[in-house]
């Protein structure tokens, strides 16, 4: 038998668990996926069991490689993508989490960073970090957790736990309590990491109250972080990829260049521009994040966050029934002429950029006797091409050219009517790649460069490849409309706070 020439890649989301199996063409040839359980405590909190993911990430990944028919000793390396600021800290000798899981989408320190940005510290946390002061981000979850949990700022203070990004948390059960890291993508979401000096800041964790001790070493993306330990797989795997999911997208759909952008349509919507080796600080309240650190070289890009998208389908089929599978709002959106000037405000957990609400909540408009139920279908994914749009604007104010392509990809883009949509509000063509799961992907070109199953950025572009373009065919009065009805709709549900 030759050398490997597979990659499992792990994407462990907000709302579901995937393991694919891709082979040296970046061809999916087996996949498994399982959903895992949302805890809601209180209003504006979300929690996740971590075990629920470990047990997930360990099936999805044992039946994916099943699947694959090539066994472990088929994978050169395993690349890991994940749910970023989701925070969870665990003791170090028995391996446990202390708390569940703060998920990203949690606002429970909405008041803690109201308070800490009243006393000014706003502008440091954004000339080190490129991100807001936000409940968003880990910094004030992880602090949380210690203060909540007992006794556990004592045993921080002891060097007994540990903190990680759910990345952090896989790559230390999946190497047997041996590794304790992360990726430069991932630490740069806490709050605690300077993205300019490439190192966690003492000054921040200070700020946030988290101690150094709890912290992750940091790596590059592609880096052989460790080996599987003996029993999880029938062969030990290197890990050697590790990137939060949404800079993994960007990698995956070759966004290699300054001005090359994505746009992910999972639980929420994140957007990310290429901006290259320097970091573009915002004016407009997008987020400066590096997209990859290779070889010690980071390439910078800025994202727009939006909280909820796909999320909203979801809440329409298992929270209200309007719907029964998230597939039919495409026939749905389809069988009106328009939304009948319902708009839909998905800030079920606030609103991110550029409007970073925290206490906003979400709101409909415009109802009437005669509202369908595929009125609001089509009002919940008008919302999401409303969103992008409002971060394209951004990204352009900021100096950006807008792009002219936008890359597609996560669950949501395999809605026909969404791509056509987002084409006609934001003017631009929109492109789907051959292989919608670009997360999964872009894990697997880094653990893959790691092990030198592709040489170089070269050879993973020529890997990637357009299945679908979208083009622009909505005139601009209607796109005015369209738009100036979604601002009112906006203006109504920000809080006087924001
Ligand atoms: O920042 C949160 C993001 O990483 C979550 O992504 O795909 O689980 O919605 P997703």
């Amino acid at each position: 038998m030759g050398a490997p020439r597979h990659i499992l890649a792990i994407d462990q989301g907000t709302t579901s668990t995937r393991a694919v199996v891709f082979d040296a063409l970046g061809i999916p040839v087996a996949m498994s996926q399982r959903e895992f359980a949302q805890h809601y405590p209180q209003s504006g909190w979300v929690e996740h069991d971590p075990e629920d993911i470990w047990r997930d990430v360990l099936a999805t990944a044992r039946e994916a490689v099943g699947k694959s028919g090539i066994g472990a000793e088929g994978i050169a390396a395993i690349g890991i993508a994940n749910q970023r600021e989701t925070a969870l800290l665990w003791d170090r000798t028995t391996g446990e989490p202390i708390y569940r899981a703060v998920v990203w989408q949690d606002r429970r320190t909405s008041q803690l960073c109201a308070k800490l940005r009243s006393e000014g510290n706003e502008g440091l946390v954004m000339r080190r970090t490129g991100l807001l002061l936000e409940p968003y981000f880990s910094a004030t979850k992880i602090a949380w957790i210690l203060d909540h949990v007992p006794d556990a700022r004592s045993r921080a203070a002891d060097g007994m736990l540990a903190f990680g990004t759910i990345d952090s948390f896989l790559l230390w059960r999946l190497t047997g309590g041996e590794v304790h890291a992360t990726d430069v993508t991932n630490a740069s979401r806490t709050s605690l990491f300077d993205i300019h000096a490439g190192c966690w800041d003492q000054e921040l964790c200070d700020l946030f109250g988290v101690p150094m001790s709890v912290l992750p070493e940091v790596h590059d993306n592609s880096f052989l972080y460790g080996k599987t330990a003996p029993g999880l797989f029938d062969a030990e795997i290197p890990i050697t990829g590790i990137a939060g999911d949404q800079q993994a997208a960007l990698f995956g759909q070759a966004c290699f260049s300054p001005g090359m952008a994505k746009s992910t349509y999972g639980t929420g919507c994140f957007m990310l521009l290429n901006t290259g080796e320097e970091p573009v600080i915002s004016r407009h309240r997008l987020l400066t994040t590096p997209a990859y650190r290779l070889n010690g070289r980071t390439t910078y890009a800025l994202e727009g966050s939006i909280f909820v998208a796909g999320a909203a389908i979801k809440w329409l089929r298992d929270g209200i029934g309007v719907i029964s599978n998230a597939s039919d709002t495409c026939d749905m959106a389809t069988q009106v002429p328009d939304s009948h000037n319902v708009y839909m405000v998905p800030a079920f957990v606030g609103l991110g950029a550029p409007h970073w609400d925290a206490d906003a909540r979400g709101a409909i408009f415009g109802l009437s006797l005669d509202t369908t139920q595929a009125h609001l279908a089509r009002a919940a994914l008008e919302a999401v091409g409303y969103q992008t749009r409002a971060l394209v604007f951004a990204m352009t104010a900021d100096g950006g050219s807008s792009p002219d392509t936008l890359r597609l990809d996560g669950g949501m883009a395999a809605n026909e009517w969404l791509c056509q949509f987002l084409a006609d509000l934001l003017d631009v063509a929109v492109e789907r790649p051959v292989h919608l799961e670009t997360t999964a992907l872009g894990a697997a070109f880094h653990a893959g460069l790691a092990v030198g199953l592709w040489s170089d950025l070269d050879a993973l572009k020529s890997i990637w490849a357009a299945r679908d373009r979208f083009m622009p065919s909505m005139d601009e009065e209607r796109r005015s409309k369209l738009w100036q009805g979604w601002q009112e709709a906006v203006g109504k549900t920000l809080t006087s706070t924001a």
